[in-house]
């Protein structure tokens, strides 16, 4: 009887009898429609109600933790990880409803620790890498943040799967399971071993380095002979050292390049001898994961020793060697130790002699090679390429500018002769730094103590896209001298070419300044007046 519906049902029934009464009728209408009114509320108020149950009933109910299953346990109990600490736990039957819990599952549990809702597996956790395979869906892994090692079981949906060592997996929050495989990151060259000859025209200048590098790698591979009977002993290891951009993997390339063709010219037995450079990009063996470096340089080792056996000539060539085997300061890290430094020691004291693999390190900073790598039998000569002089800037412009090219005036020295002329002048426009150093003396640097073989590479080609730019547009088509010196403008002014304030210590260091020696560095673009005041005041 006090369903609203049924009400408004007897209001319609009074509502026919009484339509001869319409000003009762009115009062009845209303009556109807503040009747509608108050039900509608009252399902509003419903809602409210049950919203404010839920709302207690979950603030009443207690959080779950989350275990990873790790197999069956006794009876129909399971095996749980929850936070660090196995449990044996019984499962709510509403969750064996959908079939037996599996390896890898996550479940919450309750208080008493019975596991009672599945969840869905997640898609974060920690990352590992694969070390090993151990017996029956167990695998050896390296946290990546410690150099531990730990094992851990593959999740059922993985028991079949074949990691590979290295292979990135995550594990669960426990991690005890594996529960993915990561995609595979694509990996940067760390290696590249494809060899592209280099012959000694393309190199320019360097005479003395090129003298000394064929008399220290040519004579022991070439002479064997004659240095035996001396009972010489050969070195194994070198050390290229220089500012950049001067020369050292042209050189590097080239001797090898040359070493193989006298070799094949020696022997006929060698006619399909075959050179290999190994160029080993040292900062990104050490951005590798820790123990992966060290396994990157065994293997670049194993490598070199491979292509020997296969009666080919390897060089291992590591650029940047002082970030792979520096010292601690130029490893710039204080709680690990190197370990690639006497691991590289072991490998080189297991090389014969430098006939089975030339390894060469190329450094901008050979004050930070660890001492431990230059003792002598490892890499105990040391070469240093240097910036080219004058003679040395012109024979390399002539590789580069060749003789049959279409160049302005006479001869190639009459194009090239006033680019010198102004690349190793000492006019205020070539200024590039002023040093002040310890002892009160003022130093001033100019482009040429900047210059590099690579600087001298990009002027030509920036002079040519100049003069091609110019026979497209119609005009006969030439190298001119301003072509040159524009370029070489460009270079040095707007290049960056000259040292950026950050990195002032490694460039006073390739310029065979001590920096602990100089006490102030200056452009000379900043202002005169200033300039003029520190002078008088380190004068006084
Ligand atoms: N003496 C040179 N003759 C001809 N080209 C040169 C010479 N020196 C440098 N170059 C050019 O500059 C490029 C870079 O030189 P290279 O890589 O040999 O320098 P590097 O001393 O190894 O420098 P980094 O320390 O930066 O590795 C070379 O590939 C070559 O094109
Ligand atoms: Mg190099």
């Amino acid at each position: 009887m006090g369903d609203p519906t049924h009400i408004i049902e007897l209001i319609d029934r009074i509502l026919e009898e009484t339509e001869d009464q319409p000003e009762l009728q009115q009062k009845i209408f209303d009556l109807r429609d503040a009747l509608l009114a108050a039900q509608q509320s009252a399902q509003q108020y419903n809602l409210k109600i049950k919203t404010l149950e839920e709302t207690i009933r979950q603030l009443k109910s207690p959080a779950h933790r989350i275990g990873t299953v790790l197999g069956p346990g006794n009876d129909d109990l399971v095996r749980l990880n929850v936070g660090g600490t196995e449990y044996q736990a019984a499962v709510s039957p509403e969750i064996l409803e959908n079939g037996p819990l599996q390896v890898g599952d996550q479940v919450a549990v309750n208080e008493g620790f019975v596991a009672i809702i599945k969840l869905p597996r997640p898609q974060q956790g920690p990352i590992a890498r694969v070390v090993t395979r151990l017996k029956d869906g167990h695998w050896m892994v390296n946290g990546g943040t410690g150099n531990t090692e730990f094992m851990v079981q593959a999740c059922d949906d993985l028991k079949e799967e074949n990691f590979r060592e290295g292979d990135e997996i995550i594990l669960d929050p426990t991690q005890r399971v594996i529960l993915k495989a990561l995609p595979k990151r694509e990996q940067k060259l760390v290696v590249e071993d494809e060899f592209v000859t280099v012959t000694w025209e393309q190199v320019g200048g360097q005479e003395d380095v090129i003298k000394e590098v064929r008399k220290v790698i040519e004579y022991p591979i070439l002479h064997q002979e004659i240095l035996d009977k001396m009972e010489y002993r050969m070195p194994k290891g070198f050390l290229f050292y220089g500012p950049p951009g001067c020369g050292k993997t042209l050189i590097g390339k080239a001797i090898l390049s040359d070493i193989v063709n006298k070799l094949k010219e020696q022997s006929h037995d060698l006619k399909d001898l075959e050179g290999r450079f190994i160029h080993v990009k040292g900062p990104e063996i050490l951005n590798m994961w820790l123990g992966e470096s060290e396994r990157k340089v065994r293997e670049i080792f194993k490598k070199a020793r491979d292509y020997r056996e296969k009666g080919q000539l390897p060089f291992i060539f590591i650029d940047e060697a002082e970030s792979v085997l520096g010292t601690r300061q130029a490893l710039r890290v204080n709680n690990i130790s190197n370990t690639l430094v006497p691991m590289f020691c072991a490998e080189m004291d297991g090389i014969q002699s430098v006939r089975d693999m030339v390894v060469i390190l190329a450094t901008n900073r050979p004050d930070l090679i660890d001492p431990a790598i230059l003792r002598p039998g490892r890499i105990d000569r040391k070469i240093k390429v240097s910036r080219p002089d004058r003679g040395d800037c012109e024979d390399i412009l002539k590789v580069y500018l060749k003789k049959d090219l279409p160049i302005e005036g006479e001869s190639l020295d009459a194009l090239i002769g006033p680019f010198l002329d102004t690349l190793f002048g000492t006019a205020p426009e070539q200024e590039a730094l002023l040093l002040t150093l310890r002892n009160g003396e003022f130093k001033k640097l100019y482009w040429k103590d900047f210059i590099s073989g690579a600087i001298l590479e990009s002027i030509v080609l920036r002079a040519k896209e100049r003069a091609i730019e110019r026979a497209i547009a119609g005009e006969p088509l030439m190298i001119k001298v301003d072509d040159l010196l524009k370029s070489l403008e460009h270079e040095f002014v707007e290049n960056n070419v000259l040292p950026a304030d950050s990195n002032m210590e490694d460039w006073l260091q390739l310029l065979d300044f001590d920096p602990k020696n100089v006490v102030r560095v200056r452009r000379p673009r900043d202002s005169d007046q200033a300039a003029h005041q520190t002078m008088s005041r380190s004068i006084i």
